[in-house]
């Protein structure tokens, strides 16, 4: 019975797809959408007249609106979200992936698969309103470990960047159009320069640039400021006595940012900072902490490799982060946590802190490597 129907199943098949091809063809090439009015519902005086048949993503970066793009507006980091009030089309199967059963009901929508085809009325995040893009030079270029590189950027033209300790950037990869995010690492307080740790990643567009190609002298763009991986709000918030952060390999960069930030403004609260490498080697920075750890009765650091060789000579812990964590009596209600770096790290730790009784609204995290 099935063996019967089948080939018309098939013709059907083929059919719908020529047609959807077609379709999406004369959509991509042939269709003109001619000018269309773009209403930023927040920023009325950035409202205007602009060309239809691009993505909202790409049309909002040329009008000096930069949302976070991680994945270069493939559909695939979730980040570029926006409320679409009016235009934009059906909400894409792709986009659901990434939106709340909440943010859909709002009109969430992520601006890189929005296309637009006519008139629009959007609301950008406000925090958003503020990125700006930066021309900056590198002025220090140095190896921290044997796959992670220090950049030091001065901003050119007289400009500064005004941002929160844990916030990141986003670096526009030289010759292409590709951006990619990277943690600021150092101190808000500096206004003119910034640190990044940039992580080798064998065949990385970006990360490979970094390594193999980027010279002292050299001029790099960066939007930014973005991200609310920020601990400030908690500053000596008298029913939070415990601050922990937990950074897995580079997740470290930002929890430098805010630890020098807190230290600069005297925090009150005891800060715990978990730190899980593969191999010793990787325990960047180690040495810094451990002098603090050995001098500052309110600091605790707590490093962990999960790779241990002979020749390490390692005599700390071992085993994975999350693991070393679960020896620790922190009070749920009175600790916050931070966790950043790889999204595995970063599910095992929060489900542990959640089993035991930590509140989701207490435990904060910056993965790195979002759908990436
Ligand atoms: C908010 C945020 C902050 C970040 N901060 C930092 C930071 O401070 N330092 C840092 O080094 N990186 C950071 N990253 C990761 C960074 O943005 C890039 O993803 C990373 O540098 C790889 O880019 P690439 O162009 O070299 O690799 P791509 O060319 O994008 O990818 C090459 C290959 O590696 C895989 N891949 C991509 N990214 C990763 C990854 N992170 N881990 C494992 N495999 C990957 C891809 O699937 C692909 O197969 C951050 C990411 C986010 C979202
Ligand atoms: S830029 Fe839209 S999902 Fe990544």
């Amino acid at each position: 019975m099935i063996a019967h129907y089948l080939p018309a199943f098939m013709i059907l098949i083929s059919l719908s797809s020529v047609a959807g091809l077609i379709l999406y063809l004369v959509d991509k090439y042939l269709a003109h959408y001619g000018r269309c009015r773009m209403e930023i519902r927040n920023a009325p005086d950035r409202s205007c007249i602009v060309d239809g048949g691009v993505s909202l993503l790409s049309c909002l970066n040329d009008m000096e609106l930069y949302l976070p793009s991680s994945c270069g507006g493939k559909g695939t980091c979730g980040f570029c979200k926006l409320t679409v009030h009016k235009g934009g089309g059906a909400i894409l199967p792709l986009e659901k992936i990434y939106l709340s059963r909440r943010e859909i009901h709002a009109n969430v929508r992520l601006a890189c698969q929005v296309k637009i085809r006519g008139d629009i009325s959007v609301t950008i995040p406000d925090e958003l309103l503020s990125v700006k893009k930066y021309e900056t030079r590198v002025i220090d270029i140095k190896d921290i470990a044997r796959d992670l590189k220090q950049v030091t950027l001065d901003l050119q033209n007289s400009q500064t960047i005004s941002f929160k300790a844990g916030q990141y950037i986003q670096l526009l990869v030289p010759g292409t159009d590709q951006l990619r995010s990277y943690s600021i690492t150092s101190n808000p307080k500096y206004s003119r320069r910034i640190e990044l740790l940039i992580k080798h990643l064998p065949g990385g567009l970006c990360s490979g640039f970094v390594h193999n190609e980027l010279q002292k002298g050299d001029l790099l763009t960066i939007l930014g400021p973005y991200g609310d991986f920020c601990a400030d709000r908690y500053l000596n918030r008298q029913h939070i006595t415990d601050m922990v952060f937990i950074a897995g390999g580079c997740g470290i960069a930002p929890v430098r940012s805010i630890l020098n930030d807190l230290w600069d403004k005297r925090a009150q609260n005891t800060i715990y900072f978990f730190f899980g490498a593969h191999r010793v080697d990787e325990l960047y920075f180690a040495d810094e902490y451990i002098r603090r750890d050995n001098t500052d009765e309110q600091f605790h650091f707590v490093p962990a490799v999960s790779e241990k060789h002979q020749h390490d000579n390692w005599t700390g812990r071992t085993g994975l982060i999350h693991e070393t964590i679960a020896s620790y009596p922190f009070v749920p209600g009175k600790t916050v946590f931070f966790i950043c770096g790889p999204d595995a790290m970063i599910q095992a730790v929060s489900e542990l802190l959640l089993s035991k009784g930590h509140s989701q609204h207490q435990i904060h995290f910056d993965s790195f490597y979002s759908g990436i």
